[in-house]
């Protein structure tokens, strides 16, 4: 396995891991299934996005978002990460965030910022691992299919 910035070719091999996790309802409040016109802002840009590639496909990728358009924030990104279903538990997740850290600090970004769903254990414990901080809960803090959901904030200084 390898890990590297994405490309606009990496947009739809994106949008099919990032759909599964959606369908799955254990990462986002997203349910909207994604399209590459989606994602066509992910690359090249401030917020750096990585692959991970295993025998030439593409099964993990991590990536950035701005966390607030106020100027002050702006050293603060927003991350998530997902691995494909049939390749996880293989350490995609885990090298997918390691290249986001570097790639993220040497974008200038002084801090990486999530919020997980409180029962998502995979994703949490692969953050501590990273030495990610859980800095505390949000109850209730939107609704998926209608059911309230409690989310960990998760942080990292770079
Ligand atoms: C969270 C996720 C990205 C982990 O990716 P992965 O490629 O399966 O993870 P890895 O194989 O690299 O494992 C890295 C670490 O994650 C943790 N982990 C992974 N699967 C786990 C599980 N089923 N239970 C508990 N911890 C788990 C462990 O700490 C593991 O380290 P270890 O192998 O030394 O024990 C993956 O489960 C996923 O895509 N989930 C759906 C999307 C999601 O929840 N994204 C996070 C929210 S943004």
């Amino acid at each position: 396995m390898r890990a590297r910035l994405a490309t606009p070719r990496d947009a739809e091999t994106i949008v099919h891991i990032y759909n599964e996790g959606i369908e799955e309802r254990i990462a986002t409040f997203e349910t909207r299934p994604r399209t590459t016109e989606d994602v066509e802002g992910w690359f090249g840009g401030a917020h750096p996005t990585v692959v991970v590639e295993d025998a030439g496909s593409v099964v993990a990728f991590a990536t950035t978002s701005a966390y607030s358009p106020r100027e002050c924030y702006a050293g603060i990104s927003e991350f998530s990460v997902y691995t494909a279903h049939e390749a996880r538990g293989l350490g995609a997740g885990r090298m997918a965030m390691q290249a986001l850290i570097q790639a993220a600090d040497r974008a200038g970004f002084h801090k990486l910022v999530s919020r997980v769903f409180v029962e998502n254990a995979p994703s949490r414990e692969l953050l501590l691992s990273l030495g990610f901080r859980e800095v505390g809960i949000h109850e209730k803090h939107a609704r998926l299919d209608g059911a309230w959901k409690d989310v960990v904030i998760v942080e990292r200084l770079l």
